[in-house]
């Protein structure tokens, strides 16, 4: 046998061959499996998700939310990006959906210029953007096929409206009123929306103060206009404990999110004095997530403005629609409430239907 085969090594030697290319090239003829994505991939719809990061507890229910929404169960294959609050790893991450030739791409836009470019990237890529949470500034909308969010501005007119209402009620009316703003991040629609519409009431109020917006030494207001709370624990105990330093007589807080006021809260504790309904400050906060809450029922934040953070399956019929060729509105607002401590207790289903 062996000398058979020393024999006609090198007439066998081109059979051998060509049999081991085509099992390595994958031909029909081997009978080895090239890895192939499941069959069942195919049908997946492919969502890119660019989220801002995870900067506050109110963030984190978003993520869920989406996350609970873009399953494979749900018929979704879900790429995730944490952008850690920096625009520049946002764009990035988009750049990485159109290159991935992903089918729609959602975008939790960290402020809300800077977009154009990118933008314009994937409509050439023919890959429509869903905005979720906040919006961006565009020359041209059609850059982006649908907004899901939350009416900032009428967050920040709620806060104002309830502080008018609480004064009157306690008969102080006529006092004058030393408001401080802890922002949230520049730039972004929910600081924009929230000071435009607590503003809108402020002004009309002959006795509020709002310390940080008067006419101070220039290097004042500059230093004031670089320090953002960033919508973070640690920025928001920063800035109150630097406000209360400044101001003797602060009497409203307005936090622009609940993980800033938890901050505050804790500045105020520190400075040795009180917060909230029988307190020293009274506490306006933003977002209402559980601990915010439980806050407003213990009466150390007075109001807390409903920021609602359960919007990935608006974004996710958003898409079911897009895909059956319906018409889709180019905004949807998702519904929201005010907690105080008189409704507290009450529960009151809010998270039902969008209204475009
Ligand atoms: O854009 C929504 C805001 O972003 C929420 O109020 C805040 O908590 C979050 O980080």
């Amino acid at each position: 046998m062996r000398q058979f085969i020393r024999k006609n090594i090198w007439a066998v030697a081109p059979v051998v061959f060509v049999l081991v290319a085509l099992v390595l090239l994958g031909s029909p003829l081997s009978s080895s499996k090239v890895q192939e994505t499941p069959a069942e991939d195919d049908n997946l719809i492919v969502v890119g998700v660019a989220q801002v990061g995870s900067e506050s507890v109110w963030r984190s229910a978003h993520t869920q939310s989406i996350q609970d929404a873009f399953t494979r169960e749900n018929g979704y294959m879900l790429i995730f990006d944490n952008a850690r609050q920096k625009q520049a790893n946002q764009i990035k991450a988009i750049r990485s959906f159109i290159s991935q030739q992903v089918d729609y791409i959602v975008l939790s836009p960290i402020e809300e210029s800077g977009w154009d470019t990118v933008l314009q990237e994937a409509k050439d890529a023919g890959i429509p953007v869903i905005l979720i949470d906040r919006k961006v500034s565009v020359d041209d909308d059609s850059l982006y096929a649908s907004w899901v969010g939350s009416d900032f501005v009428c967050e920040g007119q709620d806060a104002g409206y309830w502080l008018e209402d609480y004064m009157k009620k306690q008969g102080r009316e006529d006092d004058e009123v030393n408001i401080v703003v802890l922002k949230g991040t520049k730039g972004a629609s929910a600081t924009i929306g929230r000071t435009r519409g607590f503003n809108e009431v402020a002004k009309v109020q002959r006795n509020w103060n709002i310390l940080q917006q008067g006419l101070y030494f220039l290097i004042f207001v500059i230093i004031l206009q670089q320090v953002d709370g960033e919508f973070t624990t640690a920025k928001g105990k920063e800035e109150m404990a630097r406000l209360l330093d400044q101001y003797e007589d602060i009497d409203v807080v307005v936090s622009q999110n609940d993980d800033m006021t938890f901050g505050a809260l804790e500045a105020i504790r520190e400075a040795g004095k009180t917060a909230g309904v029988n307190g020293d400050i009274t506490v306006i906060s933003f977002d209402a997530v559980d601990a915010g809450v439980e806050l407003v029922r213990n009466g150390e934040i007075n109001i807390d403005v409903q920021c609602n953070p359960d919007q990935g399956k608006y974004v996710e019929q958003i898409i079911q629609d897009m895909e059956a060729g319906k018409e889709i509105e180019k905004a949807y607002y998702v519904p929201e409430r005010v907690y105080t401590q008189e409704n507290v207790g009450e529960e009151e289903n809010v998270t039902e239907g969008i209204s475009g």
